[in-house]
């Protein structure tokens, strides 16, 4: 099978570089770009983080900078979950410098280059990236293959009681991402909060015997404070349910869904909405990924990881 072509938008994030570390590992992916955004902490960071994380795994992808703010909103960042620096804590030897350029170029120019329906777009963060493509050039989404979002929530959300973060953090981008046209799938909180990360799962990566990639990863692991929503039990891997779903998609069952955006300002904003029973009468414009296997996604995790320098 011939790697995909697959770029990857991320906010890193510790969950972000669990995903990235994920992608680059897995044959499945020609990773040829990755495109930063701000998110779980300003663009500074989450640039400096992309380009760590992809310098460690020793590939030679280009890194990227993008929007450091929403298309409207204000910026807020998660720095609460993520740490001040996004990494919990962990410093990473810096990584090659950025790629010259803005992700929403950069991003544009590889699909103009690419043949029709072959580009896999992984979103790890707010949809700011990819809202400036297909909204300034809409004829893109004909060059991509998928569209993988991790991203919003039919229940509850963790930023807003309605919205997940980084729905919320950038929803009319969203919206413009869902009526693109591109084959969606979506990786809500719904399905990413099954990946709780237990201590079993952290003795298991800790005992797979890689490279500074897992070790790395293993500290992130063991540093990221457990969530009250698990009640303490674990914290919640949601960015790599986006990259296992492009590897890996038998961990998942999902089905077709007509999703859209609140945008209005609000107690709802940022929500998605997921219509599971085509109760609007549109038509389905997303594939919404339901239940996961837990233990098949931690097992591919930490194989692929252990796989890495
Ligand atoms: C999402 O928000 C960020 O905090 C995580 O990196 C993930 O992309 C989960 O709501
Ligand atoms: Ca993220």
């Amino acid at each position: 099978m011939n790697p995909r072509p697959t770029i990857i938008d991320c906010d890193p994030g510790t969950d972000d570089a669990i995903a990235l570390w994920l992608a680059l590992a897995s044959p499945e992916l020609d990773v040829q770009l990755v495109s930063v955004v701000g998110g779980n902490v300003g663009l500074e960071h989450t640039l400096r983080n992309a380009r760590a994380v992809v310098g460690l795994a020793g590939r030679p992808i280009r890194v990227v900078a993008g929007a450091d703010r929403p298309m409207l909103g204000r910026f807020e960042d998660a720095a609460h979950v993520h740490g001040a620096d996004g990494l919990a804590g962990l410093v990473l030897p810096d990584g090659p410098p950025a790629a010259p350029g803005i992700a929403a170029d950069a991003i544009r120019d590889l699909l103009r280059a690419a043949p029709p329906a072959s580009v896999t777009l992984i979103a790890l963060g707010p949809a700011t990236n990819l809202g400036l493509v297909f909204a300034t050039e809409p004829a893109l989404a004909g060059k991509v293959a998928e569209i993988v979002l991790m991203t919003g929530a039919m229940a509850e959300g963790n930023i807003t009681p309605s919205a997940e973060f980084n729905a919320w953090n950038d929803p009319e981008a969203l919206q413009v991402v869902f009526g693109c046209g591109a084959k969606v799938t979506l990786a809500t909180l719904d399905v990413t909060n099954q990946a709780l990360c237990m201590p079993a799962h952290i003795a298991s990566l800790e005992a797979a015997g890689g490279g500074a990639c897992l070790n790395a990863a293993a500290r992130i692991w063991r540093s990221v404070r457990p969530s009250r929503r698990s009640a303490g039990r674990g914290h919640e891997q949601h960015d790599a349910c986006a990259v296992a779903w492009a590897v890996a998609p038998h961990l998942f069952a999902g089905r077709e869904v007509f999703a859209a955006m609140d945008c209005i300002p609000g107690p709802g904003r940022g929500r998605t909405v997921i219509d599971r029973w085509g109760r609007a009468g549109r038509e389905a414009n997303a594939l919404f990924l339901e239940t996961l296997d837990t233990e098949g996604f931690f097992d591919l995790v930490i194989r692929r990881l252990a796989t890495l320098p």
